[in-house]
């Protein structure tokens, strides 16, 4: 891809972010569970995006969140989270985000994360490093005891709640505190920028960190699931993160402690 095709890309996501409103003028439902919610801006963001994106990159395959739009036996897929963090959308909170992967060959090779009222785009391309707003960002060198982890109890699969729970507790007594933004995109990129060292959640999606797992490898952190390998960007994965690859595998071994095989 020529070296102008990146700030197409943001150049797309960031027209869609004017599909995403402060004031509440969207409707809110349900999908299926109290806690897991879906605004018609969620809608309206990704049919904006597979619109433009496809005509980007005529015969590119997508994999989307909304809708179960699943078209990917293409070379280039897009991965994409319309909305993430829509539970903070819905209550007008700025921590949500637009979050748009490119992956090539099944791997990830350009990461886009847009938070409209955070005002921070985070980009990378493969082998080319990370940014936020075009400035480069790095992973802090900061120890795991002075680490501080993002987490979450499995959002949409309470009766994993307990064992993350104690896997949760294991973690904190090791490092130094615990943060949740409600945006497992942003959290990563914040991680990318130095703002956080340890990450730890059960059960995502890959269109949560399709874009933000290259964006955090290229500022020099790791990522790996449950198996120790990097997260699979078709299907749902435990997602283990750091600033440094032994943190990540530090992590690994505290959840092998609580759990001999991946629960789902
Ligand atoms: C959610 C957020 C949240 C994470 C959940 C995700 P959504 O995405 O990233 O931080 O804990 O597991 O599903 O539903 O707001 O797009
Ligand atoms: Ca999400
Ligand atoms: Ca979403």
């Amino acid at each position: 891809m020529e070296k102008t095709d990146i700030r197409q890309i943001v150049d797309i996501v960031r027209e869609a972010g004017t599909l995403m409103d402060r004031t509440g003028g969207f409707e809110v439902h349900d999908k299926g569970a109290r806690e897991n919610l879906v605004t018609s801006s969620d809608l309206a963001v990704q049919h904006f995006l597979t619109e433009r994106l496809g005509a980007l990159l005529p015969g590119s395959g997508f994999l989307c969140e909304e809708e179960d739009f699943a078209d990917t036996a293409h070379d280039d897929v897009w991965i994409i989270d319309p909305i993430d963090g829509t539970a903070n959308y819905a209550r007008g909170n700025e921590n949500c985000c637009i979050s748009v992967a490119l992956v090539r060959g099944g791997e990830p090779s350009i990461g886009v994360v847009y938070s409209p009222w955070r005002n921070e785009v985070y980009t990378a391309e493969r082998g080319r490093g990370a940014f936020c707003n075009g400035k480069p960002i790095h992973v802090s060198d900061r120890s795991y005891e002075r680490g501080l982890l993002f987490t979450a109890m499995a959002t949409y699969h309470k009766d994993l709640a307990r064992i993350c729970g104690d896997i949760i507790h294991d973690i904190y007594m090791d490092c130094s505190d615990f943060r949740r933004t409600g945006s497992a995109a942003i959290e990563l990129c914040l991680m990318a920028a130095g703002f956080a060292e340890l990450y730890f959640e059960m059960r995502l999606l890959p269109w949560d960190y399709a874009a933000a797992s290259l964006i955090l490898t290229e500022a020099g952190g790791a990522i790996c699931d449950y198996s120790g390998a990097f997260p699979s960007l078709f299907k749902p994965s435990m997602v283990l993160a750091a600033n440094t690859r032994p943190h990540c595998e530090r992590l690994l071994e505290t959840v092998r402690k609580h759990l001999s095989g991946l629960p789902y």
